[in-house]
């Protein structure tokens, strides 16, 4: 998916934006809010850090969590918005489980002036390995 509607991707990232604030970041202080558009619903997440730091869970697995567990398995766009001034793209971790999702979905992160960036998941998750790399 290369672009969403409009409105679509204003909802998306409004989803996004809302829930930030419910992020528990004892440790960073760095409040992530996450939205995937998925079966045309929207799921939010946000991070949840550990005293246990490497427990942690980013706001983008948090939201996938939400939708596989209403029952999708086809994310096509996520919005990530953070408490930065720059658009903050999902971690390396976020990308790969994304991917199992969808490939193609579309990424879209704002920063603190509503400032926005967006790609193609396949875009900067190159080569990944996936779901058909275990069929082989
Ligand atoms: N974080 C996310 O929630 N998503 C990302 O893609 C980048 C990092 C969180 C993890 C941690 O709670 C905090 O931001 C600082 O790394």
């Amino acid at each position: 998916m290369t672009r969403l509607p409009p409105d679509v991707q204003e909802q998306l990232l409004a989803a996004a934006r809302e829930i930030r604030p419910r992020a528990y970041v004892p440790y960073s202080g760095f409040h992530v809010g996450a939205a995937v558009l998925a079966g045309g619903e929207i799921f939010q997440g946000v991070n949840v850090e550990n005293a246990s730091y490497p427990v942690s869970t980013c706001a983008e697995r948090s939201a996938i969590v939400q939708a596989v567990a209403a029952g999708h398995t086809e994310i096509d766009a996520v919005a990530v918005v953070a408490d930065a001034e720059d658009p903050t793209p999902p971690c390396g971790m976020c990308r790969q489980a994304l991917n199992e999702f969808g490939p193609d979905m579309l990424v879209i992160c704002e920063g603190a002036r509503g400032n926005q960036e967006a790609w193609m998941l396949s875009t900067i998750l190159a080569s990944a390995f996936g779901p058909a790399n275990l069929r082989e």
